[in-house]
């Protein structure tokens, strides 16, 4: 290779011939983005025919389970293969021990039932977390200021069975507590789900482009704290190499690294290391920070979006958890 370059001289090649038409820039595409490629999120509120605004997101609403069929509708009309679903719990229902995520009747439960029942061709993504139904928004239990690891992780073990007999077709660990993914494995295997799939949330940074999420969950008023003891330090790429092979090693069928934008890198050393399907949280202070600078004329929304989501498969991901996936979607389908 070096060689090749050191031998390579203008005015013999010029790397412009390449670039001069439309067709033959896209002949030489090295990376393509397909609606497969796409993964929409979807925020689920209680309430009837609600559609309601999210302010911090511009353009993305909280569905009630009525209308929750709507919308993964029409990601799946787009061919947009897999919707994630998120609760925004009522305070009322949060207490310290989260008992709310073991309520066959929850939020998330109904949601999946939903769009069963109206025969949508998607698939279903589920958090297992504790985080949206916390009184402290943290994502495990918590004694003396602790997050409590082992305890949790039983907990964790019961929401997934629930989610997975409730039709969940894929778990998403995104507590980021150790041993969960193996822990997790063993109690869907041993409740009949040893074929549901888990997409681990292996590499999770402590990020501040979490704003606008926890507002449209509702937990940015009850969080206490950070999640340093738990989500990764920004500064640190090894140690992600590290969560990965753990949870590939428990028993994940493809991981997620989270955020997007700022972690390029590890999303390439990922896919370099284990070869293994490889997502990546493109997350909602991401989402928030184009939609602002698009809102002040600074960028164009439709081509930022576009050029992020090739990024994205640039760096090696299989596909991308993004707020835009229903406009990337149409922008693909022309
Ligand atoms: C928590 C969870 C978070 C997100 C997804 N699951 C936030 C957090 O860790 O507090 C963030 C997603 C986003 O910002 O879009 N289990």
């Amino acid at each position: 290779m070096n060689d090749l370059f050191a031998s390579s001289r203008f005015p013999a090649i010029r790397m412009r011939r390449n670039r001069q038409k439309p067709w033959l820039r896209s002949l030489v595409a090295e990376q393509s983005l397909s609606v497969s490629d796409l993964i929409l999120p979807i925020f689920v509120i209680e309430g009837e025919n609600e559609k309601r605004p999210i302010d911090s997101m511009p353009g993305v609403q909280r569905w009630s389970i009525d209308l929750v069929p709507e919308i993964a509708n029409s990601a799946s009309e787009l061919g947009i293969p897999l919707v994630a679903l998120f609760p925004y719990i009522e305070k009322k229902r949060k207490t310290p021990t989260a008992e709310e995520a073991l309520n066959p009747e929850n939020l998330v439960c109904r949601a999946l039932r939903s769009i069963r029942e109206a025969g949508i061709n998607i698939g279903t993504l589920c958090d297992v977390a504790l985080d949206p139904y916390s009184s402290h928004g943290h994502d495990g239990i918590v004694q003396d200021g602790k997050i409590l690891n082992d305890e949790s992780i039983d907990i964790l073990c019961e929401q997934a069975i629930g989610q997975a007999a409730a039709g969940c077709d894929i778990v998403a660990p995104s507590d980021m507590l150790d041993g969960r993914v193996g822990k997790i494995r063993k109690a869907l295997d041993s409740n009949g789900f040893e074929d549901t799939p888990i997409m681990a949330y292996a590499a999770k940074y402590a990020s501040n482009f979490y704003g606008p999420f926890r507002d449209a969950i509702g937990t940015l008023e009850t969080l206490t704290g950070d999640k340093k003891t738990y989500q990764m330090n920004p500064a640190n790429s090894d140690e992600a190499l590290r969560e990965v092979a753990l949870d590939i090693g428990e028993g994940a069928d493809m991981v997620i690294i989270k955020p997007g934008l700022p972690y390029l890198d590890i999303i390439y050393r990922t896919k370099e290391a284990f070869c293994i399907p490889t997502f990546v949280y493109n997350v909602s202070g991401e989402y928030a920070m184009i939609k602002a600078a698009a809102s002040s004329g600074s960028l164009d929304y439709e081509k930022a979006i576009m050029e992020i989501l090739i990024g994205f498969k640039r760096a090696g991901a299989d596909g991308i958890l993004t707020y835009s996936a229903l406009d990337a979607a149409r922008i693909l389908k022309g």
